[in-house]
């Protein structure tokens, strides 16, 4: 999809972070951008950053792990603009401590998030983008961890997430080629944003906030206040988010430096190929 002007694009998450570098860089293009989160205040102010591009913007509460919600988003979007042109699914959250230690609600909550909040956001909004007119994109918010499995950073639960959402990214690329509906998903290293604090909506049926472990307490603190050296500005993600909708294509990598880490993991899955007899 390669005019983005006068265009609807709805971003889950979009309140902070890598959803409002996305929105932003959607306005610029001259695009109407709908913010999701379950954080109202966050996605409000996000809104009026976005209306200064002289484009319309819309904040709404929703809770990508619950379809109804979601549901009702996409009735609200489809309601007020008639369709919709760029769906961000981006909403995401992680957990930190060591996979084998994970508690049924760490599972629950990561998966409920970050897995099925993708799937309702294609349950929801996916009919009626295949039935309108014009071509239309998906844009899915994986991670590097979607493609390899991080070592030193315990976020086991997080990586077995983000590997379902390249699958079903995939997967829904190949079947939508026959419609005007093309799919990216979105693998990112680290970024700055406010994803260590993420445990500020875990809701209290899954056991609320829980606390950081100590071993990574500090690199999380560190991370929160601003640090974290290499990661990268959430602008500069959105605007790299918007070159691949626009070059259609099927990962959208940030961070080139970490292609390494990817290789290894596929020299050692060709390994045991070679092996295989
Ligand atoms: N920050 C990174 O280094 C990094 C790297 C790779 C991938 N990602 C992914 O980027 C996406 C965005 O995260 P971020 O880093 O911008 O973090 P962030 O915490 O800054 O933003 C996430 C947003 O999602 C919202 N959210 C959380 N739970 C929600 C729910 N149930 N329903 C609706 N909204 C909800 C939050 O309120 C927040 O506004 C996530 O999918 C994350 O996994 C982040």
């Amino acid at each position: 999809m390669q005019d983005l002007a006068g265009k609807i694009a709805v971003v889950t998450g979009g309140g902070s972070g890598i959803g409002r570098g996305i929105a932003l860089a959607a306005a610029a293009e001259g695009m109407h951008v709908v913010l999701a989160d379950i954080e109202q205040g966050p996605a409000a102010d996000v809104a009026r950053e976005v209306s200064a591009a002289e484009v319309e913007s819309l904040a709404v509460q929703a809770n990508v792990a619950d379809p109804d919600s979601v549901k009702a988003l996409a009735d609200q979007v489809f309601d007020r603009f008639g369709a919709v042109h760029l769906l961000c699914n981006n909403a995401g959250v992680f957990t930190l401590g060591d996979l084998a230690d994970a508690s049924q609600d760490d599972w629950r909550w990561v998966m409920d998030v970050n897995v099925m909040g993708v799937v309702n956001g294609l349950q929801a909004f996916l009919p009626r983008m295949r039935a309108q007119d014009g071509e239309s994109h998906i844009v899915n918010t994986g991670s590097l961890a979607g493609l390899m499995a991080p070592r030193g950073l315990p976020i086991g639960v997080y990586t077995a997430s983000k590997y379902a959402v390249v699958a079903i990214s995939e997967t829904l690329r190949m079947e939508l080629e026959a419609d005007q509906v093309g799919v990216s998903v979105l693998c990112p290293g680290g970024v700055q944003t406010r994803i260590w604090e993420a445990e500020r909506n875990r809701p209290d049926s899954l056991g609320g906030p829980q606390p950081i472990p100590e071993p990574v307490a500090a690199v999380a603190q560190e991370a929160a206040r601003g640090g974290g050296g290499a990661a990268m500005d959430p602008e500069q993600v959105g605007r790299i988010v918007i070159a691949g909708v626009k070059a259609d294509s099927p990962y959208i990598i940030t961070h080139p430096e970490t292609r390494g880490l990817v290789a290894r993991r596929f020299e050692a899955i060709m390994a045991a190929f070679d092996q295989a007899g």
